[in-house]
């Protein structure tokens, strides 16, 4: 097991406290580290980002739940113990694999712009770019929120316990209350200390916060009457009541009170929200199949993408080595030039999804990578079967992390692996009915053009902002082998890549390899080694090989179940505070 090299307690966000928030790109949260092994279990097996929540959805697991049934109690319990990184109040990308039938089914229930939104949202009078903090503080930056319907849709189509059921263990957590966690105390501690205060609104405020102003601490008893009563109506009248009435009034209003903009959510954009399903985006790699989620998201393709190149190279002999993460970054390099040009929500761009997996387009975007030296910063590459996305301008957006992972193996041999955001930590700090609306629409590029040229990923009406979530299932022999997803904005795609090499090349167990230190480049300037890990000793043969190395705090929150030799092996992520349950 690769163990950091010298990891004293918890890495203290407030040594990171003059970092200017409002800069592009927002940092992530320091946590800490704690030890775990992995669980195993061989009738059902669920790991996700809280104790309270994974033990809400084992519940279910364990009542004859289906996966379906279990992600709806674990993420309405989420929304309570881990509401910095997701809830009611955002969005989602969710694979299912229904075992009955064999199909692996992709769901988009990604937030979407108001149908009047314009490219112009976040610029201001001079057409300048409005900075970070003040375009997602606040109802601009707010989309139609996904994950009612996503519930609503996984549980007719999937779902064999009642709906109701599905709400009473979030019902009890928001009446009785709940220990505010470390994690998300310091999640609260960090709003303050880098420029993008939660306390600007007094809803938030009132909920989140002492009487003295202070952010609460890690154990308070938290309660949340307004949220049971939401929770109440909606188990009653199912989603219908989210997007329609009374709560969408609010919903509606909330956003109107807060935003800088006139063309915001309406009631008509909250009752056209639909889940789209998608087809799943699979990259075929040393003879599994690695699905993941299409666009908007550029998950899928960029995992893909940096897999398809690796094909190429002896990556078992490698191993955990500076030569492989050489190799991976350059490779991650060319994915991640290719993602900012192409990848965008592709009801509304052509996205080149065909051309962009091509393997013999991956052979030759390959053949570029010198095994001696890195390179130069990428240009987007030439795939086939692309048309007119060649006169965009590439993306600036590095997309940023509030974010969740929830992977679920039922014992009716359904799995479901699904990311759930409300974007940045905290959302837009709109808090309504007692959950906080997501700021997910910074997710699109702020800027619309360079020069003349469009940005793919720029607002315009209905339209959903690119994401970088990643919610995988590698198959093997067309059946789910491993299950796999990370928060981390747009590392994400690193986080998970490079977990999935871990598995399928070095058969590592999974917890050991989430628990592989991190490096990681995304196209900018530096490849990132995480600090305190053994990836960070490989700093000299990097340099040397002329890449900028920063070592830094890189906080994924994987969570990952491996299907081996009859057994289910859960994982959590070491730097978070999650759990696997099965048994
Ligand atoms: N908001 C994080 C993501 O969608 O990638």
């Amino acid at each position: 097991m690769i163990r950091p090299l010298f990891i004293s307690g918890l890495v203290s966000t407030l040594t990171l406290g003059s970092f200017a928030f409002a800069q592009d790109p927002a940092p992530e949260e320091g946590y800490g580290w704690a030890e775990k092994n992995s669980v195993i279990g061989s009738e059902f097996m669920i790991s996700a980002a809280n104790p309270v929540a994974v033990q809400a959805g084992y519940d279910i697991l364990e009542k004859g739940g289906t996966a379906a049934d279990a992600m709806i109690a674990v993420q309405l319990v989420l929304n309570l113990v881990e509401p910095q990184s997701s809830g009611i109040g955002g969005g989602a990308f969710m694979l299912y694999w229904d075992a009955s039938t064999g199909d692996l089914v992709t769901f988009d229930a990604r937030e979407t712009a108001p149908a009047s939104a314009t490219p112009e949202r976040f610029l201001d009078e001079n057409g300048e770019k409005i900075p970070f903090v003040p375009s997602a503080t606040g109802g601009q930056s707010v989309g139609v929120p996904g994950i009612l319907r996503l519930m609503e849709i996984s549980h007719n189509l999937y779902g064999k316990l009642p709906w109701s059921d599905l709400f009473s263990s979030a019902i009890d957590t928001a009446e009785n209350g709940f220990e505010v966690s470390p994690r998300m105390a310091n999640s609260l501690q960090s709003t303050m200390s880098r420029n993008f205060p939660l306390d600007v609104f007094p809803e938030a405020k009132e909920y989140f916060f002492n009487q003295d102003g202070s952010p609460l601490k890690a154990g308070f008893l938290l309660k949340n009457p307004e949220f049971a009563n939401t929770l109440r109506v909606l188990a009653d009248r199912g989603a219908d009541a989210f997007y329609t009435g009374p709560i969408a009034e609010d919903i509606v209003a909330a956003v109107a009170a807060t935003s800088s903009v006139e063309n915001n959510i309406t009631l008509q954009d909250m009752a056209d929200y639909r889940v789209k399903i998608r087809p799943a985006v699979c990259a075929d790699y040393r003879g599994y199949d690695v699905c993941g989620m299409g666009p908007p998201t550029s998950g899928g393709l960029t995992v893909g993408q940096i897999l398809g190149m690796l094909d190429n190279f002896d990556v078992k002999s490698m191993g955990w080595s500076p030569e492989f993460a050489h190799t991976y970054s350059e490779a991650a390099k060319l994915a991640y030039a290719d993602r900012s040009l192409y990848m965008a929500d592709s009801d509304y761009v052509e996205v080149p999804i065909k051309g962009l997996l091509d393997k013999s387009y991956l052979a030759d975007r390959a053949k570029l990578i010198d095994q001696e030296k890195a390179s130069e910063k990428r240009k987007a590459g030439e795939p086939p079967y692309q048309e007119s996305a060649l006169n965009l301008a590439p993306s600036q957006n590095p997309g940023r992390p509030g974010t969740s992972h929830i992977v679920i193996l039922d014992r009716y041999g359904n799995a479901l692996s699904m990311t759930t955001t409300i974007e940045t930590f905290f959302g837009s700090r709109v808090f309504v009915r007692g959950f906080l609306l997501n700021n997910e629409l910074t997710d699109f590029d702020r800027a619309p053009k360079d020069g003349d040229r469009l940005v793919a990923n720029r607002v315009e009406g209905g339209k959903r902002p690119r994401s970088s979530m990643s919610p995988t299932i590698v198959m093997k022999d067309g059946k789910p082998y491993f299950l796999v997803g990370s928060p981390g904005g747009s590392r994400i795609i690193n986080y998970v890549a490079k977990t999935i090499i871990a598995v399928l090349d070095w058969d590592m167990d999974p917890q050991d390899a989430i628990e592989t230190g991190h490096f990681l480049h995304r196209n900018g300037s530096t490849l990132d080694v995480e600090q305190g890990t053994s990836a960070e000793s490989f700093t000299d043969a990097l340099t040397a090989k002329g890449h900028e190395v920063s070592a830094r705090d890189l906080n994924s929150g994987l969570h990952a179940i491996l299907i081996k030799d009859g057994q289910m092996i859960g994982a959590a992520d070491p730097r978070r505070e999650g759990v696997a349950m099965g048994r």
